[in-house]
């Protein structure tokens, strides 16, 4: 039995580089995601963010580096082999289908059959009931299509689907953006329990509180380099605002910069 406590490495980065064009998007960037806890990647708006997730869940490939996941080493991924591997990403957008309900969004592709061909609703609903509650989260009826939840309970369903559906590392992008503060609390709750139930997550936040409210470790990325790795335990919110800010330049007129 693998210690829960212990520091295993799920995925990690070495060296990756991707340049659009000439936007170097990410620049040998080398990062490691542990089993059990959760880590943030923190920058600005195009420090390449989103390009290190696309990635990882097998969008984009990298022009150089190497990645691997549970040691065995790839030089590009794809959505299929990501998935296989055990890498959900949870969008923004989510990939929900609006049209079917909760129990319908979790089976998606992976509906339980009796007798091999008919659907058992039955346990397919005792099954979402069941996970649901182990997850503490709160929709009241499974019923409902997934179109008219709110925002919180639809990223919920999201991250119950891949949690279902055996994956081990949850990639989630801006994941409260879009909530109010009932709703973000309660998602930062859910995101929080994962780690004690085995997963690796990967969160993508904006919001500084947030990140050092739910995060193990930190990543800060500046214009596609990682400037700094931070441990949550090793600082305060307000030294990590500061670590955040120091690359940034503050000024305004390219002679009055100072590198
Ligand atoms: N497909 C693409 N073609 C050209 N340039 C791209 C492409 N994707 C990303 N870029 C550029 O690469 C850089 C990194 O973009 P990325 O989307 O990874 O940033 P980000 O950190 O996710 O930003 P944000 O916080 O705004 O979402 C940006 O300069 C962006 O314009
Ligand atoms: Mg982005």
């Amino acid at each position: 039995m693998e210690d829960p406590k212990e520091n295993i490495v799920f995925a990690s980065l070495k060296n990756i580089s991707k340049s659009f064009g000439k936007v170097n998007a990410l620049k040998n960037v080398t990062m490691e995601i542990e089993k059990n806890k959760i880590t943030a990647i923190v920058g600005d708006n195009g420090s390449g963010k989103s390009t290190l997730i696309k990635i990882l869940s097998g969008t984009i490939r990298p022009d150089s580096g190497s990645i691997y996941i549970e040691d065995n080493l790839y030089k590009y991924l794809t959505p299929k082999l990501a998935y296989e591997k055990g890498i959900a990403t949870v969008y923004q957008d989510l990939a929900l289908d609006n049209f079917r309900d909760v129990t319908g969004n979790i089976f998606l592709g992976k509906e339980i059959t009796k007798f091999g061909f008919i659907l058992d609703y039955e346990k397919m609903y005792r099954e979402t009931e069941f996970l649901l509650k182990n997850l503490n989260i709160n929709i009241p009826y499974l019923k409902t299509p997934v179109g008219y939840l709110s925002g919180g309970q639809r990223q919920s369903v999201a991250i119950g689907r891949a949690i279902y559906q055996g994956k081990k590392l949850i990639i989630l992008d801006e994941p409260t953006a879009a909530m109010g503060v009932k709703e973000s609390t309660a998602a930062n709750h859910l995101i929080k329990s994962l780690p004690d139930k085995g997963f690796a997550v990967l969160i993508i936040s904006h919001d500084i509180y947030q990140v050092f409210d739910i995060s193990d470790r930190i990543f800060i990325l500046e214009h596609g380099e990682v400037v700094d790795d931070v441990m949550k335990n090793q600082v305060t919110p307000q030294e990590l605002r500061e670590r955040i800010s120091l690359g940034a330049k503050n000024c305004l007129r390219e002679s009055e910069c100072i590198d």
